[in-house]
C-alpha cells in the first residue's frame, strides 16, 4: 500500500489531488490557485450558465439549493466547484468523503450540526457504505433522520429533524452509484475535458498568480500536453518553472517547455508513459483487444479502479481506446500516434 503511494506522488501526470507525500508547499500552490468564485472558473461554460441561474433562483425564494451531484474524471474541478457554491450561496461547506463515512451516526452528527441552507460535500460519494447511503436517503428527500431508540421489546422510532441542508456529490464513476442515490439529486453536471483554449486561459490566470512569465507560444505548447486538465495544467506548470529557474531563465520559453515535457517523458498529446504502456500492451500482447480490464491491469501493474477513473476516461476521449462488450480495443488513430503499423486481424 505505502509502496502504491509512493508510486502514484512520484507521477507527474496522475490526476490524484496532492498526497501527503507531495510537497506542503504545492499543496499549499494548489489552495492559491483555486478560484473562488464563478466568474474564476474557467470552461464548463454551460455548467456555470445552469448554475449561476439555480443559486441566483434559490437566493431569490430563500431557499437552500437543491441537491448537487457533480461527475467526471479526476482533476477537472469538481471539488473547486462545491467550494464556489458554498461562497457564492454565502454557506457555510462541510467537507467529507464516501469511504469516511462509517456508520449512519456519523451522517446524522454531522447534518445536525450544519445550519438551514448549509453545504455538505461528500467526496467519492459512490464508495458509501449501504447502512449510510440509506439514511442519506430520508436526509435528502425529507429533510428527517429515523433513529431507533431503546432495545428489545421497548425500541421505538423517533425522527430527528434535519436542517434543509443541500448535499454536493462528488463522483469519477457515476456507473457505480445507485439509482436510488442518483434520483434523489436535484441537478447532476457532467464535467468534461477542456478545451485547449480554456486550458491556455487557466495556465495565465495560474502563471500570474504564481508570478511566472511565459512566452505565448510555450503557454499553447503546454496546454496541449495536458490532458485537457487543469490539474494536470497547474502541476506543469510548475514544473516547466523549476526548469527555467535551474536553466537561468527569466521567461519560460517554448524551449523550456520542450525540455520539460520530454524530460519527464510527456508527449505532444500529454500521454504519459503509462498511457503508452496500456495501449501498447494491448496492441502487443492482445492484438489490439478486445481485452478486459482486469487483464489490463495485471499486465501494467496498475490497479483495476486507476486504470479505469485516471487512463481511461482520457484515451477514450482521445478516441484511441474503445470500450466493446467483449472489453478494450485499441484503435487505428493510437497505433498512429505510438508509430506502430496497423494490422487488422
Ligand atoms: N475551471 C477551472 N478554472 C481554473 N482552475 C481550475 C478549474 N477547475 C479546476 N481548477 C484547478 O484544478 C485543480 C484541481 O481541481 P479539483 O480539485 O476541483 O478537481 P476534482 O474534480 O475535485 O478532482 P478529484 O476527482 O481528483 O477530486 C484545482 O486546485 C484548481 O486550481
Ligand atoms: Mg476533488
Amino acid at each position: 500500500m505505502i509502496e502504491r503511494t509512493r508510486k502514484k506522488a512520484k507521477r507527474l501526470v496522475s490526476s490524484e489531488e496532492a498526497t501527503e507525500e507531495t510537497s506542503v508547499q504545492e499543496g499549499q500552490q494548489d489552495l492559491t490557485l483555486r478560484p473562488q468564485k464563478l466568474e474564476d472558473y474557467i470552461g464548463q461554460d454551460e455548467i456555470k450558465k445552469n448554475l449561476g441561474i439555480f443559486m441566483q433562483a434559490a437566493k431569490k425564494r430563500e431557499e437552500s439549493l437543491e441537491h448537487v451531484l457533480l461527475h467526471g474524471p479526476p482533476g477537472l474541478g469538481k471539488t473547486t466547484l462545491a467550494h464556489i457554491i458554498a461562497h457564492e450561496m454565502g454557506v457555510n461547506i462541510r467537507v467529507t468523503s464516501g469511504p469516511a463515512l462509517e456508520k449512519q451516526g456519523d451522517v446524522a452528527s454531522i447534518i445536525t450540526n450544519l445550519r438551514d441552507g448549509d453545504i455538505l460535500f461528500i467526496d467519492e460519494i459512490h464508495r458509501l457504505r449501504p447502512v449510510v447511503e440509506e439514511v442519506l436517503y430520508t436526509a435528502m428527500e425529507d429533510f428527517g433522520i429515523d433513529l431507533i431508540i431503546g432495545k428489545g421489546p421497548s425500541a421505538r422510532s423517533m425522527r430527528l429533524k434535519l436542517p434543509k441542508f443541500t448535499l454536493i456529490g462528488a463522483t469519477t464513476k457515476m456507473s457505480m452509484l445507485s439509482s436510488p442515490l442518483r434520483d434523489r439529486f436535484g441537478t447532476l453536471f457532467h464535467l468534461d475535458f477542456y478545451t485547449p483554449e480554456d486550458i491556455e486561459k487557466i495556465l495565465h490566470r495560474s502563471a500570474q498568480l504564481l508570478d511566472i512569465k511565459m512566452d505565448e507560444d510555450a503557454c499553447a505548447k503546454l496546454a496541449r500536453s495536458t490532458r485537457q486538465t487543469p490539474r494536470i495544467a497547474n502541476r506543469l506548470l510548475r514544473r516547466v518553472r523549476d526548469f527555467a529557474e535551474v536553466h537561468g531563465r527569466v521567461r519560460v520559453d517554448l524551449q523550456t517547455v520542450e525540455d520539460t515535457l520530454s524530460a519527464l517523458r510527456v508527449d505532444a498529446l500529454g500521454l504519459d508513459k503509462t498511457d503508452r504502456e496500456i495501449l501498447k500492451t494491448i496492441i502487443e500482447k492482445f492484438q489490439g483487444g478486445p481485452v478486459g480490464l482486469n487483464t489490463i491491469a495485471a499486465a501494467t501493474s496498475e490497479e483495476e479502479d486507476t486504470v479505469e477513473s485516471v487512463y481511461e476516461p482520457f484515451l477514450l476521449k482521445l478516441g484511441f481506446l474503445e470500450r466493446t462488450p467483449r472489453g478494450r480495443t485499441v484503435t487505428r488513430r493510437a497505433y498512429e500516434h505510438l508509430g506502430i503499423p496497423y494490422v487488422k486481424v
